[in-house]
């Protein structure tokens, strides 16, 4: 039997049709008809004043530090378990990220330890809502209204999910989507920025027209197009735009069946967990998640290395993520942290993410959850 990787493409049909009407479209650089059509799809579909597709998620938050004007000294608060991408976009501008801890439920920013992280040189809060479960949205965004700061929502992995029926990346002043091959709907690589501020549109627009005013120009205002400020490359190639409109058609049944996937491990390890063998992860009730990603934590790192290996043999690729920022080379010297980041620690060293993919199947999934359970050197439960 092959490999169960932990994350397998998943194609819905149309693609290469797309992408082949892309190509006789003869309009093969960025803001065609395609990109246009995922643009507004996404903005009705999410509630979103404005989406500026990007060719990653990276780009993307590259994006929102440009916006908001974070310059050298800038701080920007963030949790240190999260993917280079929030930080290097900070550190772009000469900027420093501060980490705070995360909280032990759901992995994601500990509101309560943001007041304490604040100080003069504060631009930013960026929460990164972890496997598509909110960050706690209403305690971030009152806390960034009371000292005047933007909230810029790092919701790679948070398309389709919500916090209190508002869709992640649409609460704060700017959002960030992944559509990476890892995410729930791909185009390769690729992203998306929200802008929820209106005061931002027209900054964004110039930003993303490599710093232009190209979108005045296209739409008659002025006779040329001119350099205005600083920006840069950001949009997709028609060809990448074309595929995610195959995607973003099955967004929703892509999502159905992820967490169709995400409920059976969780009901099949409830048993474990209540054996104090492992914790699963907690989805707050403000919270709609989409079924991103399906991680357990193991009592101790020696027990996850374990728990990998096992589940190695059995032919199953299991992997963990993120290695804290804080302790990397590069936050050691481009960021700073806010008093101690223990449960970040903790969580990381003991994680394990099961493969969790639209194409997986159940069998595989059965074959999983029987080498988790033994691995502990129990009878899997019945589903
Ligand atoms: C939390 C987070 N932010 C940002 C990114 C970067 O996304 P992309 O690969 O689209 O640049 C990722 C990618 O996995 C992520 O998990």
């Amino acid at each position: 039997m092959a490999k169960i990787p932990y994350n397998r493409p998943h194609l819905t049909g149309n693609e290469l049709q797309y992408i082949a009407e892309a190509v006789a479209n003869l309009h093969l650089s960025a803001n065609g008809e395609f990109t246009g059509r995922c643009q507004s799809w996404l903005e009705q579909r999410l509630g979103a004043a404005r989406v500026f597709l990007t060719h990653s998620c990276t780009a993307a938050l590259e994006m929102a530090a440009l916006l908001v004007g974070v310059e050298t000294g800038d701080e920007v608060i963030m949790p240190s378990f999260t993917f280079v991408s929030t930080a290097n976009a900070v550190g772009l501008r000469g900027g420093v990220p501060v980490f705070v801890d995360v909280r032990p439920d759901t992995l994601n920013l500990n509101e309560s330890l943001i007041e304490a992280a604040i100080t003069p040189r504060t631009r930013a809060i960026c929460p990164v809502h972890y496997g598509g479960i909110a960050a706690n949205l209403d305690a971030i965004c009152a806390i960034a209204a009371r000292h005047n700061l933007f909230v810029i929502e790092d919701a790679a992995q948070g398309l389709f999910a919500s916090w209190q029926g508002r869709a992640l990346g649409t609460i704060g002043a700017l959002g960030a989507i992944s559509f990476h091959e890892t995410k729930n709907v791909i185009s390769g690589e690729g992203g998306a920025l929200i802008v929820n501020d209106p005061t931002l549109v027209a900054k964004a627009e110039t930003i993303w027209e490599k710093g232009t005013d190209r979108a005045q120009f296209r739409s008659g205002e002025v006779d040329r197009y001119t350099w205005q400020s600083i920006g840069s490359s950001l949009a997709p190639s028609e060809i990448t735009a074309a595929f995610l409109w195959a995607q973003l058609q099955h967004g929703e049944a892509i999502t159905a069946r992820r967490l169709v996937q995400w409920e059976r491990y969780h009901t099949a390890f409830a048993a474990l967990e209540e054996d104090g063998m492992l914790q699963r992860p907690q989805v707050p009730r403000e919270c709609e998640h989409n079924g991103h990603l399906y991680r357990l934590l193991l009592p101790s790192a020696e027990a996850r290395q374990e728990m990998i290996a096992d589940l190695d043999r059995a032919g199953i690729h299991a992997v963990f993520h993120y290695v804290p920022l804080h302790s990397s080379p590069a936050g050691l010297r481009y960021a700073r942290t806010s008093g101690s980041l223990r449960v970040t620690e903790d969580a990381a060293a003991r994680l394990v993410r099961l493969p969790l993919h639209a194409s997986l199947t159940e069998a595989e999934q059965a074959h999983i959850i029987e080498a988790v359970y033994s691995a502990f050197r129990k009878p899997a439960v019945c589903l």
